[in-house]
């Protein structure tokens, strides 16, 4: 017998189920939200500050009046992936299940945020073909591993050193950094509030602010 995990590799459980298409479409969202969905898919090293930019840059997003939601690693593992963690396979699953969520979201008319260290090229890259040309934007938050070690906010780089966690991104497991982002944020000499400005002006000068032009 095999488990919903393992059956992942197939395109449905069975043949009988047919995609149905809803009566709303997504240009109606669309039209209804004014604004040009996507998915902001924030990559980089645990305590590089994914989570906190993310979270900066949706609360600009919501004073210039869009509807975005952020995917949070951290609380995403706390429900709808509690079942997975820190393996390669896991991580691969992780990310196509927030991948498949994210494209949700995004046909919904949403500006999604997703906040994963997501450390596998192939697995961002995976998460992108989900999704129509422009509607994917790579956002790499590049902190050096140094400064995270030394920001260790939630203490796991030094039970890394350790040896009390295994698997750990960047001491015992790979982060294959992003080759081409379309937003490279370099964080060691700004702010968050810095980060999260530049973030919004290259959302801007990309044409995501304003409906027509993304
Ligand atoms: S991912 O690699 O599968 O994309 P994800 O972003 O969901 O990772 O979760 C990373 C968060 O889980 C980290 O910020 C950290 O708080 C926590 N964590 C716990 N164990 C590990 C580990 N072995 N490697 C990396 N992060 C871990």
């Amino acid at each position: 017998m095999t488990t919903p995990y393992e059956r992942k590799q197939n395109d449905s459980v069975s043949d009988d189920v047919v995609w149905h298409n809803t009566t709303v479409s997504h240009q109606d969202r669309i039209e209804l939200k004014q604004q040009q969905p996507a998915v902001l898919w924030f990559t980089g090293l645990s305590g590089s500050g994914k989570s906190t930019v993310a979270n900066a840059v949706e609360s600009k997003l919501l004073s210039l009046g869009k509807h975005s939601y952020l995917l949070d690693g951290d609380n995403v593992r706390h429900g709808l992936n509690k079942d997975l963690g820190f393996s390669d396979d896991d991580r691969v699953e992780n990310i196509r299940r927030i991948g498949e969520v994210a494209k949700l979201f995004v046909d919904s008319g949403t500006l999604v945020l997703s906040a994963f260290i997501s450390p596998f090229i192939s697995d961002r890259q995976q998460a992108r073909d989900l999704l129509e040309a422009g509607q994917f934007l790579e956002v790499f938050i590049d902190t050096p591993i140094e400064i995270c070690e030394q920001r260790d906010p939630k203490g796991l780089y030094k039970k890394a050193r350790a040896g009390e966690i295994k698997n750990f991104t960047g001491i015992d497991s790979a982060y294959e950094a992003p080759v081409n982002p379309e937003i490279h944020v370099q964080t060691a000499d700004k702010s968050v509030e810095e980060c999260a400005e530049y973030v919004v002006a290259q959302l801007a000068e990309l044409g995501y602010l304003t409906l027509g032009e993304g």
